[in-house]
C-alpha cells in the first residue's frame, strides 16, 4: 500500500485499529430525515466524539465548517429516492476532481447485491475503485438492502462484503447481524457496522455494537441511533467508550445514564 493510501486510511482507522464514523448522508435518498433537517446543527455537539463524517458534497459544502471538521468520507453514489421506483438504481454522482477538491479522505458507494440493479451497482463500485486508486483515495462499499430489511442475515451480508472486497473496496460497511463473525471471517478488508433504524433502548444498541466488535468489526458508522436519540451527546460518548475504550455494553449504559442529565 502506498503512502497516500496509508495516510488516508489512518485518518479514518485510529492507532488502536478501531474507527467511529458519523453518517449524515441519509438525505441523499430520503430527504430531510428526522433530526437531520439542519445537519450543521445536528453535528455541532457530536463532531468532537467521532473520527470521520460520512456526508454528501451538498451537505458538506453548505453545512460543515471547513475549518472545524473531521476527516470526510464523501458519499458519491445516488440518483434514487424513497418515493421512486427502485432505491437500488444508483449511479456515481461525484467526479474525481470534486472528490479531490473537497479533500475527501475516502469515498462511499452503495452496492445492491441480489437486486435488479446488482450488475450496475457492482460495476459502479469497480469503476470508482479504478478512478480512486489512481489518486490513493480509499473506497468504502456500503452493502445496502433498500427497503428489504429482512435481508440482514449473515449468509447474505457475508456474500455482499466479500464481493465488495473482491472488487477492490478498501473498507466495507454492512449491518450487524447474528453470527457476525461469519461476515468478518469471509471479508479480507476491514468491516464497519451501520446502525439501521432507531432501536427501542440504548442498551440494545450498545449490545449489538459490542457483539460486532468482539466478532471482528473494526468500528461503526452509526447515525440514527445517535442523532435521533433525545440525548445524542450522551449516546455518542457512550458508544465511543465501546469502540475506543473497550467498555462493555453495561459500562456504556451506565455512562449513558450518568451523562444524559447533563444535556
Ligand atoms: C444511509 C447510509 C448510512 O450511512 C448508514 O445506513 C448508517 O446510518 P444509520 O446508522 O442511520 O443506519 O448509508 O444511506
Amino acid at each position: 500500500m502506498n503512502w497516500g493510501m496509508k495516510n488516508r486510511l489512518s485518518q479514518l482507522i485510529q492507532p488502536d485499529g478501531h474507527c467511529f464514523f458519523l453518517p449524515i448522508d441519509h438525505g441523499y435518498f430520503q430527504g430531510p430525515t428526522t433530526c437531520l433537517e439542519r445537519p450543521g446543527e445536528t453535528i455541532k455537539p457530536l463532531l468532537p466524539y467521532c473520527d470521520a463524517l460520512f456526508v454528501t458534497r451538498g451537505v458538506l459544502r453548505s453545512a460543515v465548517d471547513p475549518a472545524k471538521t473531521k476527516p470526510v468520507i464523501l458519499r458519491v453514489s445516488g440518483g434514487a429516492s424513497v418515493i421512486g421506483k427502485d432505491l437500488a438504481n444508483e449511479s456515481i454522482t461525484t467526479s474525481i476532481e470534486e472528490i479531490i477538491r473537497l479533500n475527501a479522505s475516502a469515498v462511499g458507494i452503495s452496492i445492491f447485491v441480489g437486486s435488479d440493479y446488482e450488475h450496475e451497482s457492482l460495476t459502479n463500485l469497480s469503476a470508482l475503485v479504478n478512478i480512486c486508486e489512481d489518486y490513493s483515495i480509499p473506497v468504502m462499499a456500503v452493502t445496502a438492502v433498500g427497503k428489504e430489511l429482512e435481508k440482514r442475515n449473515a449468509r447474505y451480508l457475508a456474500l455482499c462484503c466479500r464481493i465488495a472486497a473482491e472488487l477492490g473496496a478498501r473498507v466495507v460497511k454492512t449491518y450487524w447481524c447474528e453470527d457476525f463473525d461469519r461476515v468478518t471471517n469471509g471479508c479480507p478488508v476491514p468491516v464497519v457496522m451501520a446502525g439501521g433504524p432507531k432501536c427501542e433502548t440504548e442498551l440494545e444498541v450498545f449490545e449489538f455494537v459490542y457483539d460486532g466488535m468482539q466478532k471482528g468489526a473494526v468500528g461503526i458508522n452509526l447515525g440514527r441511533n445517535i442523532w435521533q436519540n433525545p440525548n445524542p451527546v450522551a449516546m455518542i460518548r457512550s458508544l465511543r467508550s465501546i469502540i475506543h475504550e473497550n467498555c462493555t455494553p453495561e459500562e456504556a449504559n451506565d455512562l449513558f445514564n450518568s451523562l444524559k442529565d447533563d444535556e
